[in-house]
C-alpha cells in the first residue's frame, strides 16, 4: 500500500510544532509494517536540512494559478535516511521561503502547494493508494481530487484528513476560487461554510475519513469547534480519534545526544539532578529548589497569557521556594511581561526563541512541566516530559486528559480542571507538597518513565483505517 503524507512541516526538515514531530515519525513507523510504503511531500524551505542534503529533481512543470503561470519542481531527497522517501515541492516566489508560516499571501502559498502536488502526481501518472492530508494547509486535496478535471487521473484515490489543530481552518473569501485549479462549479457547496471557502470544513465533507490526534479532542469538537460543531457531528460516522505517539529514536533519555547526562529508569534520579544542576547554573537558578518548566508557543490556546501571573504568584506564595523556567516565543505582550519578570525574579529564567537542544535539556532537568492549555488536540510536550521522568501538570482537556492521569486517581501526573491562575497555583502547591514528601519524587520519576507512548500502536491504527 502506497501512502503519501502531505504536510507543511516535517521534523527534521522544518519544524514549528508538534505537526512536524508527527509527520517526521508516523511514516517511519508505518514503513516498519509489512507491505507499507509511506512517503512525505512538503514544501521546499530555505533550511539547513535542505542545503545539507542532496536532491534529485524528479519533476519540472508549470501550473496556472489564476492569471499567473508558476513553475513547479519536485525534488526527492537522495540518501533516504529519514525512514521514508521525502519529496519537496518548489514554486519560485511561493514555496521557496525561510519558514512555513507568517506570510501575507498564505492562501496562494498553500493553494500552490496542493495544486503543485496533485499536478505532479497526475502528470507523472503516480496513483497512490492513500493521500493523507494534515491540517488545513492540505485540506482542499480531497475536494480537488474528485472535482478538478486536471486531476482526473487521481479520481477515486482514497483521502484521509488529520486535524491536528481545529482552531485554524484556513478560511478565505470566494474570490480565491479563481486561483484554485479549475473545478466543477456545481459542487461549490463542498467548499463552502457560512459564505467562505473553508478548507477544514471541505476536508470533513470530502475526505473518505478524517481523524483527530486524540479521542478526547474529537469529543470536544462536537461542542466546541469554531463553528464546525454541527458539521463534525453530521460527519461523525467517518471520524476517528487516534492518539499521537513519540518517536523513541529521537526522544530517548538513554541515547539522546542533546543531553549532558543520559539516563534510564535505574539511574534517572541521580542523572536528572546532574542535568538540572547544569541547566540551573547556566540560567542562574537554584538547583536545590524544585524546577517547574513551560515549553511552547505563546498563544492563548496554550494558556500562555496566564504565564506572567503564574510566575509572579507562585514565586511570591512559595516565598521563593521554587524555580520556573520558560522556553518559547510568540505574542509580544506576553514576551515583554515575561522579560520584565526575568529582571524582577531571580528564581525565574526566560529563554525567548525556538531551541530544539534546550527543549531536550529542559525535559531532562525539570521536576515538573506546566501545560495550562485551553485547547490541546494531543500535546507532545507532556509525553516527552514523562518519558524524561518529569511530572506533567496539565489542564484537563483534549489529548492531555487522555495521556495524563492525576496522582489521586492512580496516575503519576497532576490535573486541574480549569486553566485559570487560581487553579494552576493550587496545582503547583500540590506539586510542592509531593516534592517535599520523602521518596515521592523518585516514585513519580519511575512511574512517568514507565508509560508507553509508542508510535507502533497508533501507526497500526492508521493502517487499519486505510484498509477499511
Ligand atoms: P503544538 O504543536 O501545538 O505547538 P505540541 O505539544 O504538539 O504542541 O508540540 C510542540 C513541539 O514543539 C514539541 O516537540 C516541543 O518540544 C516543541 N517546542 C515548542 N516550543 C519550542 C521552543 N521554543 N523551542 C524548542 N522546541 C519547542
Ligand atoms: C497541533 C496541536 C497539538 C498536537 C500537534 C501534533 O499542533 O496543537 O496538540 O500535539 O498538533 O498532532
Amino acid at each position: 500500500m502506497i501512502i503519501y503524507h502531505l504536510s507543511t512541516e516535517c521534523y527534521p526538515v522544518a519544524k514549528v510544532g508538534g505537526l512536524a514531530d508527527v509527520v517526521g515519525a508516523l511514516p517511519k513507523y508505518q514503513n516498519k509494517i509489512n507491505g507499507i510504503d509511506a512517503k512525505v511531500v512538503m514544501p521546499w524551505y530555505n533550511k539547513p536540512f535542505v542545503s545539507d542534503h542532496e536532491f534529485d529533481i524528479v519533476f519540472d512543470g508549470f501550473i496556472h494559478q489564476g492569471p499567473n503561470m508558476l513553475q513547479v519542481q519536485v525534488l526527492k531527497e537522495k540518501s533516504d535516511t529519514l525512514g521514508f522517501e521525502l519529496y519537496l515541492v518548489r514554486i519560485p516566489g511561493l514555496l521557496d521561503r525561510d519558514n512555513p508560516y507568517g506570510y501575507q499571501d498564505e492562501n496562494f502559498q498553500f493553494l500552490g502547494f496542493q495544486h503543485g502536488v496533485l499536478h505532479w502526481l497526475s502528470a507523472m501518472q503516480i496513483r497512490p493508494d492513500v493521500l493523507h492530508c494534515h491540517d488545513y494547509h492540505t485540506a482542499l486535496v480531497p475536494f480537488m481530487v474528485e472535482n478538478c478535471p486536471e486531476f482526473s487521473f487521481l479520481k477515486g484515490v482514497k483521502t484521509i484528513g488529520t486535524i491536528h489543530n481545529g482552531e485554524y481552518q484556513g478560511m478565505m473569501s470566494w474570490e480565491m476560487a479563481d486561483y484554485m485549479p479549475g473545478f466543477d462549479r456545481y459542487r461549490w457547496g463542498l467548499l463552502d461554510w457560512n459564505g467562505l471557502i473553508n478548507p477544514l470544513a471541505s476536508m470533513i465533507k470530502c475526505a473518505h475519513s478524517f481523524t483527530t490526534v486524540s479521542q478526547g479532542y474529537l469529543e470536544e469538537l462536537f461542542t466546541t469547534f469554531r463553528g464546525l460543531e454541527s458539521l463534525v457531528r453530521y460527519e461523525s460516522g467517518k471520524a476517528y480519534g487516534i492518539i499521537n505517539g513519540i518517536d523513541a529514536e529521537v526522544w530517548n533519555p538513554e541515547t539522546d545526544p542533546m543531553l549532558d547526562f543520559n539516563f534510564n529508569p535505574k539511574n534517572a534520579v541521580v542523572q536528572k539532578k546532574k542535568n538540572k544542576k547544569n541547566l540551573c547554573k547556566a540560567y542562574g537558578l537554584r538547583p536545590e529548589l524544585p524546577l517547574f518548566a513551560f515549553i511552547g508557543r505563546f498563544a492563548t490556546e496554550k494558556g500562555a497569557d496566564l504565564l506572567p501571573d503564574i510566575v509572579s504568584r507562585s514565586i511570591k506564595q512559595s516565598f521563593g521556594g521554587l524555580n520556573i523556567m520558560i522556553l518559547g516565543s510568540g505574542n509580544s505582550y506576553i514576551e515583554n511581561k515575561l522579560k520584565e519578570y526575568d529582571y524582577t525574579y531571580t528564581n525565574f529564567a526566560l529563554d525567548l526563541g525556538y531551541k530544539e537542544h534546550l527543549s531536550h535539556q529542559i525535559y531532562a532537568s525539570a521536576d515538573f512541566l506546566l501545560m495550562p492549555s485551553r485547547v490541546e488536540p494531543c500535546g507532545l510536550n507532556q509525553m516527552y516530559a514523562m518519558k524524561y521522568g518529569t511530572v506533567p501538570i496539565v489542564s484537563y482537556t483534549g489529548g492531555l486528559r487522555d495521556t495524563v492521569q492525576d496522582i489521586s486517581t492512580g496516575g503519576a501526573g497532576i490535573n486541574f480542571t480549569y486553566p485559570g491562575v487560581d487553579d494552576i497555583i493550587h496545582a503547583i502547591s500540590r506539586a510542592l507538597m509531593l516534592y517535599n514528601q520523602k521518596g515521592m519524587m523518585e516514585n513519580l520519576v519511575h512511574a512517568n518513565m514507565g508509560f508507553d507512548f509508542a508510535w507502533e500502536k497508533s501507526a497500526e491504527k492508521y493502517i487499519a483505517l486505510y484498509n477499511s
